[in-house]
């Protein structure tokens, strides 16, 4: 954990002091309202915070983002901690969850460019330049939930296990429907960071 606290430091440079913060939310709130498991107050770092980050390089300058199924805020607090450029609905129709999204944005003195948004993604309007999730549904679903929130010539991103590749066989012909296409890409946030893996539909 220290390891990749300090990786961190390196990752987030001056925003550090503020991801820190949300590390604090999510070890105290998150595990005292069931967001995360009690086990997991001891992997934040690398478990959490370099993997959401680490498909920052994917997203381009000035985005309007959109975190589907945001959950405690991963990846959409992490990376909108990490860019400020980057404008952030976190899309979220569980009640709970979306109160404490609210909570930590508010904390996070985030306010000005980051929304919570309560609803399912089938139920929410489009025209996003970037589409981001994690461990929210398998890639044929998402496809089908998500491609509608995508502007012409957007990106959807799904963060992923080694599956990737699996699941995007298993999407084949969703894919096909839509006319769309789909790459897994390795990924980390740091040369020394553990490797992940990103499923780029477009
Ligand atoms: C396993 S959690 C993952 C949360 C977070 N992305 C993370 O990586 O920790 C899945 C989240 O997806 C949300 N979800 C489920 N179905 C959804 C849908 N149709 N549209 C948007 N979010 C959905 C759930 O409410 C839940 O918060």
């Amino acid at each position: 954990m220290a390891e990749a606290r300090a990786l961190a430091e390196d990752v987030f440079g001056g925003s550090f002091e503020s991801v820190s913060h949300y590390v604090d939310i999510l070890a105290s709130r998150g595990v005292d309202w069931g967001l995360l498991g009690p086990r997991e107050g001891d992997r934040l770092w690398e478990r959490h915070i370099l993997n959401s980050v680490a498909l920052t390089s994917m997203i381009p300058t000035g985005s309007t983002v959109v975190d589907v199924g945001s959950g405690a805020g991963l990846p959409g607090v992490p990376l909108a901690i990490l860019r400020p450029d980057l404008t952030v609905v976190l899309l979220e129709p569980l009640l709970r969850r979306a109160n404490f999204l609210s909570l930590a944005v508010e904390e996070l003195h985030l306010g000005d460019r980051v929304r919570v948004v309560r609803a399912r993604a089938e139920d929410h309007a489009g025209g996003y330049d970037v589409v981001t999730c994690r461990a929210v549904a398998p890639l044929d679903r998402l496809v089908e939930w998500c491609t509608g929130l995508v502007r012409p010539g957007g990106d959807l991103l799904a963060l992923k296990g080694s599956s990737a590749e699996d699941e995007v066989v298993a999407a084949r012909s969703a894919l096909r429907r839509r006319g769309l296409s789909a790459a897994v890409r390795t990924v980390r946030a740091h040369s020394a960071a553990e490797p992940t893996y990103v499923i780029r539909v477009r």
